[in-house]
């Protein structure tokens, strides 16, 4: 099992969620995180830390494009351990439904 970032961190991208993993396992795309499933110990402690609710263990129901998204762009986007500031638009985007197909991006972010 592994914890799975959602569609509704594209363009929030809070990071709040690497300040408390314990094993470092967020990696950052131009705009959202993906957790590495192979590094994930499922202690769950970043769901509930993601204002965005965009973190959900992956027996979640209907999250398969997610659960592999996740596990590609670990390979290639650069390791977070720091958060940032949040872009001071990332509120607007809180919700909006269709955020992958408007604004997915796989350019790697700027890692720590
Ligand atoms: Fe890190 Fe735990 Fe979240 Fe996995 S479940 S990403 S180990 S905080
Ligand atoms: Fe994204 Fe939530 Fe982390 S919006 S960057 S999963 S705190």
């Amino acid at each position: 099992m592994t914890y799975v970032v959602l569609e509704n961190c594209i363009k929030c991208k809070y990071m709040d969620c690497v300040e408390v993993c314990p094993v470092d396992c967020f990696y950052e795309g131009e705009n959202m995180l993906v957790i590495h499933p192979d590094e994930c110990i499922d202690c769950g402690v970043c769901e509930p830390e993601c204002p965005a609710e965009a973190i959900k263990p992956d027996t979640e129901p209907g999250i398969e494009q997610w659960i592999t998204l996740n596990a590609d762009m670990a390979q290639s986007w650069p390791n977070i351990t720091m958060k940032r500031e949040a872009a001071p638009d990332a509120k607007q985007f809180d919700g909006r439904p269709g955020k992958f197909k408007e604004f997915f991006s796989p350019e790697p972010g700027k890692g720590d």
